[in-house]
C-alpha cells in the first residue's frame, strides 16, 4: 500500500520543483522490519522539517546541502560518474553470498543501494537517510529491486557551538591542504577535553590544526542499531558529521566479525592554485577560486568541515579496523583528455560540477558566510554564474588546444578530482 508523502511547506517564491517522495521511507511506526533496525530511533516522518531557503528544499538546518529535485538529478549523474571511475563496480570489498546484510549510510536517492541489491539478490540491503527522496524514480530507473528504506538522523553527536574560537583558529590552517590530504600527524584523532576559556590561548600551527576538526560534544549518544550488518556502505558524507571519531566507533559496533565498511568520496582542487600567484591574469578560474576558498571556511564556521580529510585511514585504524586499504581514481573534469572514454567522463563530471556550485555553496556562504562575512544570495548566484562561464571558457581553450600527442601543451592545466574509496574489516575477534 502506498504511504502519503510527507508534508511539503508551500513556497510560491521556490523555482525548484522538490522531489515527488512518492514513496516515503519507512519509520518505526509503519514497518515491522524497522523495529528490528533500531532500538532507538531518532526520526519519525512526523519530525521531517523540510526548510524551503532561497528556492531551495533542505532536510533540516544543519546539513548544508539540499534534497530536491535538481539534487536527486545531480547525485543520480554522479552515481554513474562513481561507476564510469570504477570501471562499472559498485565497491572495492569483495562481496560473496556470505554478505547477506548490506547498509548504506546516507543513502540519498538511493541508486547504490538499489545497484547493490541488484547485484546481491540474496542480500538485504538497507538504505538510510534523513531527508525523503523520490524513490520510485531511483527503483524505475534500476529495475525491479528489494531495498528497504528507512528515514533516521544518523548524527546523533551535533556540534560544539564555539563559532568565536573556530573563526581565530581558522586563520593558522591550510584549508585546501588540511582538509584533503590531512597529514597523520595533524590528525585530530582524539577528542580534546572541552575547557572553559582554553581556546584562545596562542596555538602552534601544528595545535591549531589538530584542534580545528575536534568538535567534541559534550555527550556521546550512538547510533545503537540492534542489527548487524556484513557491509557499511557511506558515500558522498563529507560536511555531515563534525565528530567522524563517533561515526566510526557507530560503524564498528554495527557491523558483524569480518565485516567490511566502505567510505566513498571525492575531493577537487583546481589546476595549478599556485598559478594564481604565479601570474593572476592566466589564472582561468579566478571567481571559483574565491568562492572554493569561502566554501572551505564556511564549512568549517558551520562545525562540520568539508573535505575528505574524514577518510584518512588513522580514523578507520583508530577505531578498531584492519586491512585499510584505498583505492584512488583521478577523474578528469572537461573535454581535455586524449582518450575518447576519459573524454566521455571528463564531460559528464563538468556537467556535475556545474550543477553542484548552487547545491555545495548556497547555503553555506548565506548562513554561515566565509571567514570574514555572511554573503548575500544575490551575491552568490552571480558570482555562480561567472564561475560557470570560467569553467567554460576553460573548456573552450582546453579543447581547442587539444591535439594528439602533444600532451604538454596542457601542462599543469588539467583539472581533475581525486576519486577514494577506503576499506577497512572488523576482525573476526576483538583481542
Ligand atoms: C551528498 S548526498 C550523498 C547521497 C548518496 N550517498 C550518494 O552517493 O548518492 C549526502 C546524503 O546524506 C544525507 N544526510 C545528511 N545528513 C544526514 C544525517 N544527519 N542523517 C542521515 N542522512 C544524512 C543527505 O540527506 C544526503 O542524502
Amino acid at each position: 500500500m502506498e504511504e502519503e508523502p510527507p508534508p511539503q511547506p508551500d513556497d510560491p517564491a521556490s523555482d525548484h520543483t522538490a522531489a515527488q517522495h512518492k514513496r516515503a521511507r519507512s519509520n518505526s511506526d509503519s514497518s515491522v522490519s524497522a523495529a528490528s533496525l533500531h532500538s532507538t530511533r531518532t526520526l519519525h516522518d512526523e519530525d521531517l522539517e523540510f526548510v524551503h531557503e532561497n528556492g531551495r528544499i533542505y532536510g533540516n538546518d544543519s546539513y548544508y546541502m539540499p534534497c530536491d529535485q535538481p539534487e536527486q538529478d545531480r547525485l543520480t549523474l554522479q552515481h554513474q560518474i562513481y561507476l564510469l571511475a570504477l570501471k562499472g563496480k559498485l565497491t572495492t570489498t569483495k562481496v560473496s553470498p556470505k554478505t547477506s546484510r548490506i547498509l548504506d549510510l546516507g543513502t540519498g536517492p538511493g541508486d547504490w543501494a538499489v545497484g547493490m541489491a541488484k547485484e546481491c539478490p540474496w542480500a538485504e540491503v538497507v538504505g538510510i537517510d534523513m531527508a525523503v527522496w523520490d524513490l520510485d524514480i531511483t527503483e524505475t530507473t534500476a529495475g525491479d529491486t528489494e531495498v528497504r528504506w528507512e528515514i533516521d538522523n544518523l548524527d546523533v553527536w551535533g556540534i560544539e557551538d564555539e563559532f568565536d574560537d573556530i573563526v581565530l583558529r581558522m586563520e593558522r590552517v591550510d584549508l585546501a591542504r588540511d582538509l584533503a590530504e590531512r597529514d597523520p600527524v595533524d590528525s585530530p584523532a582524539r577528542p580534546r577535553a572541552k575547557t572553559s576559556g582554553s581556546n584562545t590561548q596562542p596555538q602552534t600551527p601544528a595545535e591549531s590544526a589538530y584542534d580545528l576538526y575536534v568538535l567534541n560534544p559534550d555527550e556521546q549518544p550512538g547510533w545503537h542499531f540492534s542489527d548487524s550488518y556484513d557491509l557499511i556502505h557511506m558515500r558522498g558524507m563529507k560536511g555531515v558529521f563534525g565528530y567522524w571519531e563517533g561515526v566510526y566507533e557507530e560503524v564498528y559496533k554495527t557491523l558483524s566479525p569480518g565485516g567490511w565498511v566502505e567510505v566513498v568520496d571525492y575531493h577537487i582542487d583546481l589546476p595549478q592554485m599556485e598559478q594564481e600567484t604565479r601570474n593572476p591574469a592566466s589564472f582561468p578560474f579566478p571567481t571559483l577560486a574565491k568562492l572554493h576558498l569561502a566554501l572551505l571556511q564556511a564549512s568549517v564556521k558551520s562545525g562540520r568541515p568539508l573535505g575528505t580529510y574524514y577518510m584518512h585511514p588513522s580514523y578507520l585504524s583508530d577505531a578498531g579496523f584492519k586491512d585499510v586499504s584505498t583505492t584512488y581514481v583521478n577523474v578528469p573534469i572537461g573535454q581535455w583528455p586524449e582518450d575518447e572514454e576519459q573524454r566521455k567522463i571528463g564531460k559528464l563530471f563538468m556537467v556535475c560540477v556545474m550543477e553542484m556550485l548552487e547545491a555545495h555553496l548556497l547555503r553555506p556562504l548565506t548562513v554561515w558566510g566565509d571567514a570574514e562575512r555572511v554573503w548575500s544570495v544575490d551575491e552568490v548566484r552571480s558570482l555562480i554564474v561567472k564561475a560557470k562561464e570560467e569553467i567554460l571558457e576553460w573548456n573552450t581553450v582546453m579543447e581547442e588546444r587539444r591535439e594528439p600527442g602533444r600532451r604538454s601543451v596542457f601542462a599543469g592545466w588539467e583539472w581533475k578530482a581525486n576519486f577514494k574509496w577506503i576499506i577497512g574489516r572488523k576482525p573476526l575477534y576483538d583481542l
